[in-house]
């Protein structure tokens, strides 16, 4: 491969969201009749890479979708946000990933997620994009897709020196040993610290105390993110040092979603282009781009372009 290498890699998922807002949850065997249908992009691997694209990494995607007009369609998204889709496998035995979202007036929802073609994402997928893995800045994987091919993903790039952020979402109660110890950035949101260690988080001590354990189990170092409170920073290499609480400035705040995906987005991108800025640092601005995503409605429609932001961030 003579091109130039990537900045960002993402083994991970893709999912379509099919939204339906009405005035309440169906119960079983009812039909009701909602007042709005949306379809979005969605899934933790394709929004974290769109983030990161959008900041101006150069990023690959590498994922399986269906054969079918979902499975198009988000390839076109890819596209049309100058993410390569040399690496976007298409089966023909599965369906592209779907969540079927019902969202009532109070802001509830029901949800039906099917991976589908994302958990045929596996070790031939990785052979083929080896040369993309053992180049790339930084590689970011989730748990969207079979365990075992993320745990593949980050055995591959730590042997090749390439920077790995693992985010456990959605996290699973025993987790492989190895994913700590494969992970230089572990990066997950409080409900997931807690189930991965056992440590309640409710304050920043708890998550700081959280992180601690997360450390000892391997990882170079450690972000767990504290929604409207910002996220606290540990480090290995800095074992005797607490943790650091990075906070966020105050927003009005329309819509959530997806705002942990952007964040790790950020981070991914801050990785691939200041590698000598300090992690805190970069969580830092990683917590200014999250935070614009939570002031407008949607998923990856929420993530704001390098264009959209202040200089001071790039
Ligand atoms: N209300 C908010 N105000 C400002 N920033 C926010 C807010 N909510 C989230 N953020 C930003 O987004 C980051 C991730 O949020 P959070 O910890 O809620 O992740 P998450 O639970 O994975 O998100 P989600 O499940 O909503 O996608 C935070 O660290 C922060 O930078
Ligand atoms: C953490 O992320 C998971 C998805 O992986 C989500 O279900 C959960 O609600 C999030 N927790 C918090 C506290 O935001």
């Amino acid at each position: 491969m003579t091109e130039e290498a990537f900045d960002v890699v993402v083994v991970g998922s893709c999912m379509t969201d099919l939204v339906s807002q009405a005035p309440r949850l169906p119960k079983a065997g009812e039909t009701i009749h909602g007042h709005k249908f949306f379809i979005g992009f969605g899934g933790k691997g394709a929004n974290q890479c769109i983030q990161a694209a959008r900041m101006g990494a150069k990023t690959a995607m590498v994922c399986k979708v269906g054969k079918d007009f979902f499975g198009e369609n988000y390839i076109q998204n890819f596209k049309d946000n100058g993410v390569s889709t040399e690496f976007v496998g298409q089966t023909v035995d599965s369906a592209t990933g779907a969540a079927s979202i019902i969202v009532n007036d109070a802001g509830e929802n029901a949800i039906v997620i099917v991976a589908g073609a994302n958990l045929l994402l596996g070790g031939e997928d990785l052979r083929r994009a080896l040369p993309a893995l053992s180049r790339a800045k930084v590689m970011v994987c989730q748990l969207e897709v079979s365990p075992d091919t993320s745990l593949q993903a980050l055995r591959l790039s730590h042997e090749n020196n390439v920077k790995t952020i693992f985010n456990p979402a959605p996290a699973i109660p025993d987790l492989d040993p190895e994913f700590y110890r494969a992970s230089d950035v572990f990066c997950c949101n409080e409900s997931e610290a807690e189930l991965l260690t056992g440590v309640a988080v409710a304050s920043i001590e708890d998550a700081g105390r959280a992180g601690q354990e997360l450390l000892r189990r391997g990882c170079s170092s450690v972000i767990i993110t504290l929604g409207s409170r910002g996220c606290v920073v540990l480090s290995a290499q800095e074992p005797s040092s607490p943790s650091h609480h990075v906070p966020t400035k105050p927003v009005t705040t329309v819509d959530t979603t997806g705002a942990g995906d952007s964040f790790i987005g950020a981070l991914a991108f801050y990785m691939a282009h200041f590698p000598t800025m300090s992690l805190e640092e970069m969580a830092r601005r990683a917590n200014q781009v999250a935070g614009v995503s939570v002031q407008t409605i949607g998923t990856q429609a929420s993530y704001p372009s390098k264009k959209d932001l202040p200089t001071g961030l790039f």
